[in-house]
């Protein structure tokens, strides 16, 4: 099924995250983008606040993922993790990226735009698509550990 994903940068990340918003939009395995800002460069809304609503929108199920963009990729998931139920990581690697969905079950996504390329990034938000995590594997426990412990059971 097709896949609702948000989008959010601050004003940092916001030509990568534009960019990579606009890829979303024209890719056949995404049938909605939902972009909660920054609207542009001057536009000094700060990241945990632009964090914190893409990643409510995920716990809430009202998306099923969220890509994040900042300055380093850092403020971004740190904000997104602490919303309930989220998981979020930092990666500008096809290994990280690809282990974020298949062993931790991360519905979050954050790149830094002062750290990786444009094009990579591209091509790693491609690949990211098609990951789906396998909840009979072997990291459905430490996933479930998380869980358990953040209160999001049964969210
Ligand atoms: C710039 O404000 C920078 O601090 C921010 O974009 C991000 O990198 C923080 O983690």
């Amino acid at each position: 099924m097709a896949l609702t994903i948000v989008t959010g940068s601050d004003n940092a990340g916001h030509g990568h995250k534009s960019a990579l918003k606009e890829l979303l939009e024209n890719d056949p395995r995404v049938g909605k983008v939902i972009d909660v800002g920054v609207a542009g460069r001057e536009d000094n809304e700060l990241y945990p606040n632009i964090a914190v609503a893409a990643a409510e929108k995920v716990a809430a199920g009202e998306a099923d993922r969220a890509l994040l963009v900042c300055g380093t990729g850092l403020g971004v998931a740190i904000a997104a993790n602490k919303v309930s139920g989220i998981r979020a990581v930092t990666a500008h690697d096809l290994y990280s990226v690809q282990r974020s969905v298949l062993s931790n079950n991360a519905q979050v996504l954050c790149m830094g735009e002062r750290v990786i390329g444009l094009e990579l990034a591209k091509e790693l938000v491609k690949v990211w698509l098609d990951l789906e995590f396998d909840p009979e594997s072997s990291s459905a426990a430490k996933v479930h550990a998380i869980c358990a412990y953040d209160g999001s059971l049964d969210k």
